[in-house]
């Protein structure tokens, strides 16, 4: 009985600080936008992660369920759109596959010129033979045996050659994904080219919301190149075999055991997948942290610190927290197969149309201080259930391993030097140019 009393007050305490954090969000929120229109800097304004996070919170305590008629997304079908910001609907949204489908697999096919990739696919044959097929040739223990100790070399001989000046994103976020690419996926090409097609095409799939007709014949020169590209890779390696425990020789080794979806065509397109989600995502992720960390100077101090004394764990840690606030992506999408509710006998309920696009807002789950202890602070002590960093569910990202001993392997050797700082003015901040992913990021350190 006392407990159940104590829960109501905890509750309704927990409440009054979700509304209290709110409103004062919703009153810096109009402060500092009246300040972006006046400066014209509205469309950066709302780009900041600090920014959409207070939007989340006024979402989260106000309207956490929004349904729309405007179409917001050009590039895939809908008939409208929805956005879902509490942590327990984003994750109920994402594990409604019959009702939230992906909607990728229409341009999939354009980059394939015919099949469909896993990611675009709904649960069934397809998608079980494809990822199963791709898992075996993919092994989790290859990250700590092959990938992990190669990335973890490279990264720190490009630190030891810089000298103290590095512009990051070529000379190492770039790098070491790509090379991963090369000497483990068996695919790598030419770096340059590669890193600018993978880029380009990652940005078509999933980020051009807007439907740029001219993204889109870039994308189309660009996946021709790459299917011949990896068309003649696999006819090459056919020709001259070798014993390299690489993916693409995994892969011929099930197409020798009559393995389902492991014809050239079929490898080449899970190939082709692979490589898309590979090289920009590692390296934008590497570099969103690091500049979190950068504005974050007790956090920096304390990641150096585990970063110099080889506590792994702990570092990667400060990783992931500094990527909780600065992600990768604030939204994961879905289009919804028939009418449907999402949050069904609550005061938020929503019903969702058949067709439209829900926007589950993985950022907004990430601070719902419903399920999330001291959502506002910097923690390193997070259970890993708190992140939504890759996905989640069914198509949580097929790179998980890959990424979770990557990331934290690029940015250690970085971390471990002396007064590490931004490079002064602009050359110090993420340049992305026009692709939207990090192009340039100066940083400086004492040799
Ligand atoms: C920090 C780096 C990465 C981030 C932030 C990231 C992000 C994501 C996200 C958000 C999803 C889910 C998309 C959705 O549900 O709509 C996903 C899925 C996927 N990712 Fe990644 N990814 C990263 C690295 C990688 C790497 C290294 C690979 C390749 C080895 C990869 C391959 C894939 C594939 C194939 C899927 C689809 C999985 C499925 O449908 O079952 N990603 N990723």
């Amino acid at each position: 009985m006392l407990s159940a009393v104590t829960n109501i007050f905890v509750a309704i305490f927990q409440r009054l600080v979700i509304w209290g954090e709110s409103l004062w969000a919703l009153v810096l929120l109009i402060g500092l936008g009246l300040k972006a229109l006046f400066e014209g800097k509205v469309a950066a304004f709302f780009l900041q992660p600090l920014t959409q996070r207070r939007v989340f919170a006024v979402l989260r305590a106000f309207v956490p369920n929004i349904s729309l008629k405007r179409q917001v997304m050009k590039a895939y079908e809908n008939t409208g759109t929805a956005v879902v910001t509490r942590r327990s609907d984003v994750l109920d949204v994402l594990n409604r596959n019959a009702d939230f489908e992906v909607v990728y697999g229409p341009r999939m096919r354009k980059l394939t010129a015919g099949e469909n990739f896993f990611l675009g696919m709904q649960p069934g044959w397809d998608y079980t033979r494809d990822t199963s097929a791709m898992r075996l040739a993919a092994r989790m223990t290859d990250v700590a045996e092959i990938v992990q100790p190669r990335a973890a070399e490279l990264a720190q001989t490009i630190v030891e050659n810089s000298g103290g000046k590095i512009d990051i994103v070529p000379t190492l976020t770039l790098e070491v994904p790509w090379d991963m690419t090369a000497t483990y996926f068996g695919v790598g090409g030419e770096r340059r080219q590669m890193q600018e097609w993978t880029t380009n095409l990652f940005w078509y799939l999933f980020q051009d919301l807007g439907a740029d007709p001219q993204l889109d014949a870039i994308a189309m020169g660009q996946a021709s190149q790459l299917r011949d590209y990896l068309d003649g890779a696999i006819a090459e390696r056919k020709a001259n075999p070798t014993t390299t425990p690489d993916i693409l020789n995994r892969c011929l080794e099930l197409q020798s055991a009559d393995t389902p979806g492991m014809s050239d065509l079929g490898i080449r397109n899970n190939l082709l997948g692979l490589l898309i989600g590979a090289i920009p995502t590692i390296s934008k992720a590497s570099c969103l942290a690091l500049d979190e960390l950068l504005n974050r100077p007790d956090a920096l101090a304390s990641a150096q610190q585990a970063a110099r004394a080889d506590k792994d764990d702990l570092f990667a840690q400060h990783v992931w927290e500094a990527l909780r606030f600065n992600p990768f992506n604030p939204v994961i999408y879905r289009r919804a197969t028939r009418d449907t509710t999402v949050a069904p006998s609550t005061f938020r309920g929503m019903k969702v149309r058949k067709g439209q696009i829900v926007f589950a807002a993985n950022f907004s789950a990430c601070f719902d201080r419903l399920d999330i202890k001291s959502p506002n602070s910097f923690k390193t002590d997070r259970p890993w259930e708190d992140y939504i960093i890759w996905g989640y569910g069914m198509h949580e990202c097929f790179g998980a391993t890959i990424n979770k001993a990557v990331i934290p392997t690029i940015l250690k050797p970085l971390l471990k030097q002396k007064n590490l700082r931004r490079a002064p003015g602009t050359e110090g901040q993420i340049d992305t140019g026009t692709s939207n992913f990090p192009q340039h990021f100066h940083l400086e350190f004492d040799v």
